[in-house]
């Protein structure tokens, strides 16, 4: 099923999350400095905005399990070089879990109007990567013509 546009933000970010996941489960020389970088860049306002706008549309146990592995995740960051295999493998299953099974648990219940909601909060974040992602800016606004 394809991803609701008030998502896809997330979505795109999450590729490169996965991208950067494999590089710290496969022990690559500069992966914990892009670890850093994306923190900085881009995953903890990732993080804080999944929290902010998505905590109030799914379940306790969903918000519960959110929380947590972000804050596992920002830990194992915290004591990079020697947590770089654990922190690849949390990084790339937290991303697995939202994309299988969170974000399609959120389309299922949320209202449409919940949805539009989101979407009008979620390009606020995506206009935020523009800065340092002029590629995503031409393919965001190719697809926004599109909706
Ligand atoms: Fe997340
Ligand atoms: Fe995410």
């Amino acid at each position: 099923m394809r991803r609701h546009p008030a998502l896809e933000p997330f979505s795109r970010d999450h590729n490169t999350g996965l991208i950067l996941a494999r590089a710290l489960t496969e022990g690559r020389p500069d992966a914990d400095q892009q670890f850093r970088e994306a923190w900085t860049r881009e995953l903890a306002d990732h993080f804080a905005e999944e929290e902010r706008l998505l905590g109030p549309l799914c379940t306790e146990v969903q918000f519960a399990r959110l929380i947590e592995e972000h804050r596992q995740i920002e830990r194992l960051g915290d004591r990079l070089p020697e947590t770089m295999r654990l922190l690849g493998e949390a990084l790339d299953a937290h991303i697995r879990w939202e994309e299988r099974f969170f974000f399609p648990a959120i389309e299922a219940t949320a209202s449409e109007e919940q949805l539009v909601q989101l979407m009008r909060a979620t390009d606020v974040v995506e206009e935020r990567r523009w800065a340092n992602e002029p590629n995503r800016e031409r393919l965001v606004r190719r697809r926004r013509e599109q909706r």
